[in-house]
């Protein structure tokens, strides 16, 4: 038997940890695919902001995926990363379905972290046991017994969840948890898979968990919610007040379906009302807003402004009344100051006197690690903007510095976009790519507006298999001169099912995401699709073959070549 490879510790009872799952509950929503460069990055500032728990992603969905948790353990586990509240790295979690195979694979993955952790769950509720699994409660018991011990030989830190507990019966529900409590687990989570219970309903599960299951009081309850009645953050915090003590979030509430309980949401409730809830976390919350708009623009998952804590409007009073009350009083109208979530408009910053030096730096403190070309070529469009826009703000550089690091493969990149649009006549677009095979390829198109146009002449030149699923453009900042950030959502047509996921078997459509940031919305409308799309090719291995056919044209010089509505 191996013997685990950490001790447990529990932490005080006036502490609530905080367990993230954005890059594995969050990360599963169609279209928020991350790169494990960008999960690497987003594992980052998560540790910055003070997560207790990063839930790294489920191992045994593909090598991919377990690479990509591995390296999170290897480095974000390892140590602190630079302004992390905490003096220890986070606990770094990898889900497991209840089978030796995946609990193995994510003890694997995590194994390397300083505080490794297995989350193995299993369903318990009526329906899924008759309809899903096809279990009799005695087998899900065993189960869950001989998974608990067994992973439980690998690590100290194992985590169980009854999947849809929120539907369970509720002297079952207690039965499994004595159950592996006694094998071994040391937190307990508490799902409503579905978002179906009510706050009233849902506290009173977790009370009767309190109550009800022998050994309770040597393990961590936590709270994992679903928002499809828009109550994730209601019943987190119900299941908080009723003795739990880790919440399982995501940054902006992103998942499947309505999504999670957001972060922020719980973090600032408790902080907020601190004096009836007596807990406290090891949040930073200065950095709530950061961190959302960075898991916003990797994801493409766009935060709607009137959402809590994070939207661009949760701190903006407009009418007369509110605005003479904020004037005489703060407090009349806010109950949290923009600065506590970091939303104060640091107008800052830089102009275009500012050096190449002051500019990596800033990129740095507010997270963004750009290196060599990436960061030279940050630094060009920060030059360009710099001349046409007075002020810089913190805004304006981060979605500079995302738009390079989504950039990644440019199997196909602009050289040239033009449209023509206006209240008479037809929206043209006339768009130049440079092509894998170093050709550079000019298509005109009409559209119904100058975008559309312009993604059809790309789908023309490109001719990807995928249909458009979302686009969006939203201005960075305020002012006439802000910065555009286009986000657009593509699906692979006929790619069969994506990437295993861990609750229901197929991953669905393959859907990808492209985002750019420009003073001028059709070169970041542009730049957007383009990145979509190549994403999409990559993901498809096109990519490789086309390298290969590239490689057999051989074509050495570069020739112009204009085809379409043009000619
Ligand atoms: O919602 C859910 O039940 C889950 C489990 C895997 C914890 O995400
Ligand atoms: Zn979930």
């Amino acid at each position: 038997m191996t013997s685990p490879v950490t001790k447990y510790t529990k932490p005080p009872s006036d502490y609530v940890r905080i367990f993230d799952t954005t890059l594995r509950d969050g990360e599963q929503c169609p279209g928020a695919t991350l790169t494990s460069e960008e999960k690497l990055e987003v594992a980052r500032a998560l540790s910055r902001l003070g997560v207790d728990v990063i839930e790294a992603g489920f191992p045994s969905a593909s090598p991919d995926d377990f690479q990509a948790v591995r390296e999170i353990a290897d480095t974000i586990g390892k140590e602190p990363v630079a302004g992390r509240p905490s003096s220890e790295p986070p606990i770094i979690c990898g889900l497991a379905r209840a089978t030796e195979k995946d609990i193995q694979t994510a003890f694997d993955a995590v194994r390397v972290a300083k505080f490794p952790r297995i989350h193995i769950f299993l369903a318990t509720s009526p329906l899924h046991r008759e309809h899903k699994l096809r279990m009799t409660k005695e087998q899900v018991m065993e189960r869950a017994r001989a998974m608990v011990t067994f992973a439980k030989q690998l690590c100290a830190d194992v985590e169980f969840s009854p999947e849809d507990a929120g539907r369970t019966e509720p002297d079952f529900l207690h039965e499994v948890l004595t159950a592996v409590i006694e094998c071994g687990a040391t937190t307990l989570n508490i799902p409503d898979t579905v978002g179906y219970t009510v706050p009233a309903e849902f506290g009173a599960i977790i009370d009767g968990i309190m109550k009800n299951v022998k050994g309770i009081e040597s393990v961590v309850v936590s709270v994992h919610c679903h928002d499809d009645l828009g109550l994730a953050t209601a019943n987190a915090l119900a299941g908080i007040a009723a003795g739990a003590r880790q919440a399982e979030v995501t940054i902006n509430g992103i998942g499947e379906r309505a999504g999670n309980t957001s972060l922020e949401e719980v973090v600032m409730a408790l902080h907020t009302r601190q004096p009836m809830y007596g807990l406290r976390t090891g949040i930073d919350a200065a950095q709530l807003v950061r961190t959302s708009r960075l898991v916003s623009v990797r994801t493409g998952m766009v935060v709607p402004p009137n959402k809590a804590i994070v939207g661009a409007n949760a701190f903006a009073h407009e009418s007369g009344i509110h605005q003479d009350g904020m004037l005489k009083h703060a407090g009349t109208y806010e109950i949290m100051r923009p600065e506590t979530v970091g939303a104060s408009k640091t107008l800052l910053v830089m102009g275009k006197h500012s050096g190449r030096h002051a500019f990596g730096v800033r990129l740095k403190e507010l997270g963004h690690v750009l290196e060599g070309e990436a960061l030279e070529a940050a630094f060009q469009r920060f030059k360009i903007l710099a001349d046409k826009k007075k002020r810089i703000t913190d805004a304006d550089l981060e979605a500079l510095a995302a738009s390079e690091v989504a950039r990644g493969v440019e199997y196909y990149a602009l050289d040239a976009v033009q449209v023509t649009c206006g209240s008479n006549g037809m929206p043209t677009a006339t768009v130049r790519l440079r092509c894998p095979d170093g050709e550079l390829r000019t298509q005109a198109a009409i559209g119904t507006g100058p975008v559309h146009a312009v993604f059809t002449a790309i789908d023309e030149i490109v001719n990807a298999p995928s249909e458009l699923v979302e686009y969006t453009i939203n201005a960075v900042t305020e002012g006439i001169d802000a910065l555009g950030h286009a986000s657009v959502h593509v699906r692979a047509i006929g790619s069969g099912e994506g990437r295993l996921n861990a609750q229901h078997g197929s991953g669905g459509a393959t859907i990808l995401h492209g985002q750019a940031a420009d003073s001028d919305v059709i070169v970041a409308s542009t730049k957007a699709y383009l990145g979509a799309l190549n994403r999409l090719l990559v993901t498809l291995g096109t990519f490789d073959k086309q390298a290969e056919k590239s490689q057999v044209n051989e074509k050495s010089q570069v020739r112009e070549q204009t085809t379409g509505a043009a000619e």
